[in-house]
């Protein structure tokens, strides 16, 4: 499968897919100048900058995304830091076919700044997310969740280290086990197969 990751950040979990192994045919930011475009350059992927404001609507938007996916062959779209919700018929077009991670358990803490509110309302315990792309706004099939603690003493950047650490583990494992066809999107609902299914907790 020919995978397209798409950034905006610092892209450290770009960085954790291709340390990992794990094979990027393309990298598409929504930011010009960030971090994950010069990791990107460093690995020398294919990578482009679609900035929204170059673009009349969403729907222009990701016409230019769907052209650029196409002309570099990506089946499958892994988003880390992109922070733009992708239109109904971006969607329909990659059916099950394009994942996000989340740094909060979902349904808990969608949208932006989850860590942050997690700590604030000082959860115990949060997590990391793997999940299809929906039109929700983070409410896709879930494909795989990691918990992580918040400890005693934790000042907020602690926890967020924790929580970055453990989806630099996951999204590598998840999305190595989605290309091998561990898990698939079957009429809304995710189903695994059952050999080898301990990614899915992050093991
Ligand atoms: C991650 O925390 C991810 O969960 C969220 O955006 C952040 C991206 O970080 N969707 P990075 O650019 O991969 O460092």
């Amino acid at each position: 499968m020919r995978w397209g990751v798409l950034v905006g950040g610092t892209g450290s979990n770009l960085k954790a897919m291709l340390t990992s192994g794990f094979s990027v045919s393309l990298v598409i930011s929504h930011k010009a100048g960030v971090k994950a475009l010069e990791i990107a350059r460093d690995y020398g992927l294919e990578s482009c900058v679609l900035m929204p404001k170059d673009y009349p609507d969403r729907q222009a938007y990701d016409a230019a995304l769907v052209e650029q996916l196409s002309r570099f062959g990506i089946e499958r779209v892994a988003m880390a830091g992109f922070l733009r919700w992708l239109t109904p018929e971006t969607i329909a077009r990659y059916p099950g076919a394009i994942v996000n991670l989340h740094p909060s358990l979902l349904p808990a803490y969608p949208g932006l700044h989850a860590i942050e509110r997690a700590f604030s309302d000082g959860v115990l315990w949060s997590g990391v997310t793997v999940h299809f792309v929906d039109e929700g706004h983070d409410t896709g099939p879930i494909v795989a969740q990691v918990p992580v603690p918040r400890l005693v003493g934790d000042a907020l950047a602690d926890f967020e280290e924790r929580i970055h650490a453990a989806e630099h583990a996951l999204y590598p494992q998840v999305l190595k086990a989605l290309d091998r066809g561990q898990a698939a999107l079957i009429d809304g609902r995710v189903e695994y197969k059952k050999e080898n299914d301990q990614w899915m907790h992050g093991h």
